[in-house]
């Protein structure tokens, strides 16, 4: 039995976790979630977005699934994904986007898995009124110490994946000392791996190159803000965010979740696509060894997704949440 921490969010979460915790019921999986709150819903019932009873809980089990958690836009408090990530040095953010089957998007074989550091950057919160209401500022922190972590990620999932090709994304022309040690940390680490292609892209290039020709990208690592920017932009390449999973690794727990947020004009309506927090899940399965199991509800998920009448409206299906869920557990063999 795998104890897992579950964090049904905010908006759609609790939908796309009941979707989940279903199936996951439903194929036999050997789960004892213990359940706890972040986000709006714990700033709302406990006055605090991020309880301590939550952060024990996953200081113990070391793995959490969590749904997507609202950040109030300018006041208000500051992300808890944002804290959590850098609280468990959750340091690779893991984002695959792959051509579905049955899926209608505009391009056939996109294969990408994005590797966005996830503790610094830009998104340390380092940011200040130099004078109120008109000047602001803020730190973007790149430390070797953590690109070197992020790098050498992604060129391990390479090397164990099989893959080809390692994409490094930056802007060191501009970002002359961050950036620019972020790349001469890659072009370090890409020599220990003389099998793997190297190259390194402008972040702006990097942006045309995925909506023009997404096929020619395999493992991409990037920085924080780059990397949340483009692994939003690789889930449209693959038909949206309804679509795409993630995982949250550092060196001692690890924190699954989806790509999107918590979706508020869709939520409490049954139409929230539970696919992108569910293959999240199976990466979570993956993690614990489960491969198995993750691989049969995947092939449910792939043969249900032909079935229009049972998928989700974001998707061009004219069911809901639930008629998904319902199908998926009825293919599952
Ligand atoms: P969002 O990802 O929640 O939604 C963007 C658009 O995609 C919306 O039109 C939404 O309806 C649609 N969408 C997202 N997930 C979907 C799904 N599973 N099925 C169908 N449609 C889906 O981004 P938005 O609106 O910018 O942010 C909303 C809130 O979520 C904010 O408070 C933000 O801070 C938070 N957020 C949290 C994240 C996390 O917990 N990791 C990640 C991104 C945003
Ligand atoms: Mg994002």
């Amino acid at each position: 039995m795998h104890d897992i921490v579950l964090i049904p969010g905010d908006g759609i979460g609790p939908e796309i976790t009941k979707s989940v915790t279903t199936i996951f019921d439903e194929a036999g999986a050997d789960i004892n979630w213990i359940e706890h709150i972040a986000g709006l819903t714990a700033q709302e019932e406990l006055g605090n977005p991020l309880p301590d009873e939550t952060i024990e809980a996953i200081e113990k089990h070391r793995i959490a699934l969590k749904g997507p958690l609202t950040t109030p836009v300018g006041a208000g408090f500051r992300s808890v994904n944002v804290a959590m990530r850098k609280k468990f040095a959750l340091y690779s953010n893991i984002r695959p986007a792959k051509t579905l089957p049955h899926i209608h998007s505009r391009f056939e074989d996109v294969d990408l898995v994005m590797f966005r550091e996830n503790t610094e950057g830009l998104y340390i919160g380092k940011e200040q009124w130099v004078e109120e209401d008109s000047h602001a500022e803020s730190i973007a922190v790149v430390t070797r110490d953590a690109s070197e972590k992020v790098v050498r990620a992604a060129f391990e999932y390479a090397k164990n994946k099989g893959r080809d090709k390692v994409t490094l994304v930056h802007k060191a022309n501009i970002l002359k000392y961050t950036c620019g040690l972020f790349m001469e940390v890659g072009e370090e680490i890409a020599k220990d791996y003389p099998d793997i292609e190297y190259e390194d892209l402008i972040v702006d290039n990097m942006a045309m190159q995925m909506v023009m020709r997404p096929e020619q990208f395999d493992v991409i690592v990037t920085t924080n803000l780059f990397g949340d920017i483009l692994s939003d932009l690789a889930s449209g390449l693959v038909g949206g965010l309804g679509l795409t999973g993630a995982a949250n690794i550092g060196d001692d727990a690890a924190m699954f979740e989806a790509v999107h947020g918590s979706a508020p004009d869709i939520a409490g309506q049954n139409k929230a696509n539970p696919i992108a927090f569910l293959l999240s899940g199976l990466m979570l399965l993956d993690h614990i060894d489960e491969n198995k199991l993750a691989d049969r509800i995947r092939q449910a998920v792939y043969y249900t997704l032909e079935d229009k009448s049972v998928c989700t409206p974001d998707i061009g299906g004219s069911g809901t949440t639930e008629t998904f869920t319902e199908a998926v557990c009825n293919n599952l063999q």
